[in-house]
């Protein structure tokens, strides 16, 4: 292990040091966020470095926008971009069918937008994020400021019909007050403890007004890359159903570990 990282932010840094093996000169990349997307950020800087591998990012928040700026990536928005070869990104929960949480850094509506727009999503995460059911993380869902407390209302209503552990959902509050998304938008957590149906469940929760999107991410993720705090890497792959291990470096990449941000 690195001397400076925790053994949770060396799985992290493994997660996202083997992901990058999968970009390749040319393409057009997703760039998550999270502090596992920003190791994605600073290898796939590396590479670009050492390799002059030619790539452009789409980043998913304005936090991954300005780390990809600060490190000399080249960025574009995905309007310019329109379709993207692969996005990386980590998870806040996954399950054994590749379905995820994610929105942990209230990002969840610009990196959903990306990885639907994206031929690949590859999700980079610890061994601790994985769950057999999702929800003990609580599901964010991005909803309009107007009439914020009536959304609320309608979507526990509608938590009273769906197969869901626990049912109380809170508005996201940070120091200065509620949590404000990239596009201006509060964040309700959904504290569920266990969902049984999440295509259901997200299903239902973006047909109510108010609801901009919800942190489920259902039938995205191709692949999901775990990280260990030994170094091993675990490569699933929902298409074949293969599963790989390898070894990952924790050597220092360039000055990858002079920045340590987020
Ligand atoms: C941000 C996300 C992140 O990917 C998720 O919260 C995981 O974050 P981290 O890598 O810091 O654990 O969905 O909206």
């Amino acid at each position: 292990m690195h001397k400076d990282l925790s053994p949770v932010e060396t799985a992290k840094y493994v997660a996202a040091k083997r992901a990058v093996d999968f970009v390749q000169s040319g393409m057009k990349l997703g760039l998550g966020t999270g502090s596992t997307a920003a190791w994605m950020v600073r290898c796939l800087a590396a590479r670009v470095q050492a390799e002059g591998l030619k790539i452009i990012g789409v980043p998913t928040s304005t936090r991954t926008a300005d780390l990809a700026k600060e490190l000399g990536l080249t960025i574009t928005t995905l309007d310019q971009a329109k379709w993207l070869d692969l996005t990386i990104d980590g998870a806040d929960e996954f399950d054994q069918s590749f379905n995820l949480i994610k929105g942990g850094g209230a990002a969840l509506l610009q990196e959903k937008i990306v990885a639907a727009a994206s031929d690949q999503m590859i999700v980079i995460t610890d061994a601790a994020k994985e769950v057999a059911n999702l929800g003990a993380f609580p599901l964010p869902v991005e909803v309009i400021r107007f009439g914020w407390t009536t959304t609320q209302v309608l979507i526990e209503e509608m938590l009273l019909s769906q197969d869901v552990f626990a049912r109380d959902v809170t508005l996201r509050i940070a120091k200065d007050g509620p949590v404000l998304t990239d596009e201006g938008n509060y964040i309700l957590d959904l504290h569920l403890k266990r969902i049984g149906q999440p295509q259901r469940l997200a299903l239902a929760l973006n047909q109510i007004p108010g609801v901009v999107e919800n942190g489920l991410f259902i039938n995205l993720c191709d692949r999901v890359i775990i990280g260990h705090t030994d170094g091993r890497v675990v490569v699933r792959d929902n298409h074949d159903g293969s599963i790989k291990t390898s070894k990952v470096s924790v050597a220092p990449l360039g000055n990858i570990f002079a920045d340590l941000g987020e």
